[in-house]
């Protein structure tokens, strides 16, 4: 039996670990998992409502063209019905791109570390994949425009990145993409884009008329609390769209996705309280790490990357024997750190008393 060629040297997704693993392994009544960026308040209680009334038509085929969330969610952005692709989640819009647009012959540019799914998808499709350092945790983009060459396709931009939670200002970005070649794609993944409290991020929808090599990545699965019904979009101009959609599986979004989706993009009370709480509990770890003196990004997201300056499985170990499954740094590029998505304030206390048994 062969597979691909390009598939040898691939693992799946390694995720965080899953709840009910930690409570068997260890003996655990609760436990909670911070270790994928989901929302800890749950999502708009509105959807329950609407999960409900869904199921008289669990028997009947989605509407794959997902008419009704797509006029939505284009009058939201203010942009054409005709600019928008829906997948089952933003990985799924990554996966789509990927085999529309790369090649054997290909590279894309990425950050490192970043976001897995750019590199493991271009793996896939035979591409090169170049990866540029971040330096102080943040994307070099005169080095990334550096190793852009003429089979370069796609250039991608986490922003805020994940694992760091840093970001690129509209600064940054509009210099950056007007000296990218026209004929590559600048990704700019904002997967994390409700939980921005920097007053210059990019405003990159406007920048759409301007750069038909443009291509936005939004979520469900964050600040919407739907990480469960996989839901995530891309936002481009229309003749890409258009081009990349037959690489789209028929029914890749679900009707009870898209009817969530619907109401949680309607209920911005929501998103401002968990946008609000976001904030209020990341100043209490970072007001932990600078009283305790450990580095740690600036994270724009709803996560931080605090280096605890030992071995980042101990740290791990440690938060998941008292119940909390976060990231190991080890597997993200940062040996001695961990990445914690912010729990509710209850949790993050916890969770800051145990760290601080760590200081010596
Ligand atoms: C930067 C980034 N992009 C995309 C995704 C994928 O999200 P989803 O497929 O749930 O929309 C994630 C999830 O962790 C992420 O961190």
């Amino acid at each position: 039996m062969r597979v691909k060629e390009t598939m040898l040297d691939l693992v799946p997704y390694q995720p965080g670990k899953p709840i009910e693993e930690v409570k068997r392994e260890l003996g655990l009544e609760e436990v909670v998992k911070l270790a994928s960026n989901e929302n800890p308040y749950g999502c708009s209680p509105k959807v329950k409502e609407t999960i409900e009334k869904s199921f008289q038509d669990l028997a009947i085929y989605p509407d794959g063209y997902a008419r009704q969330l797509r006029e939505s969610v284009a009058e939201k952005l203010e942009v054409n019905v005709t600019q928008l692709i829906f997948g089952n989640g933003s990985d799924e819009v990554i996966l789509i791109l990927c085999r529309s647009i790369l090649s054997k012959n290909d590279n894309i540019v990425t950050a490192t570390p970043t976001f897995p799914q750019y590199r493991h998808n271009a793996v896939i499709e035979g591409t090169e994949v170049k990866e540029v350092p971040l330096v102080d945790g943040v994307h070099d983009l005169d080095a990334m425009l550096d190793a852009i060459d003429e089979n370069t396709k796609m250039v991608f931009v986490c922003n805020p990145n994940n694992p760091t939670g840093t970001y690129v200002n509209e600064e940054q970005f509009k210099a950056f993409i007007e000296k990218v070649p026209e004929d590559v794609f600048v990704i700019s993944d904002e997967a994390y884009f409700e939980y921005v409290e920097a007053k210059d991020y990019p405003e990159t929808l406007p920048l759409l008329k301007q750069y038909p090599n443009l291509i936005i990545l939004r979520t469900f699965s964050k600040a919407y609390g739907l990480a469960s019904l996989r839901i995530g979009y891309g936002i481009a101009n229309e003749e890409l769209i258009k081009a990349v959609d037959p690489g789209r599986e028929p029914f890749n979004t679900n009707t009870i996705a898209q009817r969530a989706a619907l109401t949680a993009l309607n209920d911005d009370q929501f998103i401002n309280d968990c946008y609000n709480k976001n904030r209020t509990e990341m100043k209490k770890y970072e007001a932990f790490c600078e009283e305790f003196g450990y580095d740690y990004y600036r994270s724009q997201a709803n996560f931080i990357l605090i280096d605890l300056k030992v071995a980042g499985s101990e740290v791990f170990n440690r938060l998941l024997n008292k119940g909390f499954i976060t990231r190991n740094g080890e597997a993200l590029g940062f040996p001695t750190s961990v990445r914690i998505t912010l729990g509710n304030a209850d949790q993050n206390d916890r969770i800051i008393e145990e760290l601080k048994k760590l200081h010596i």
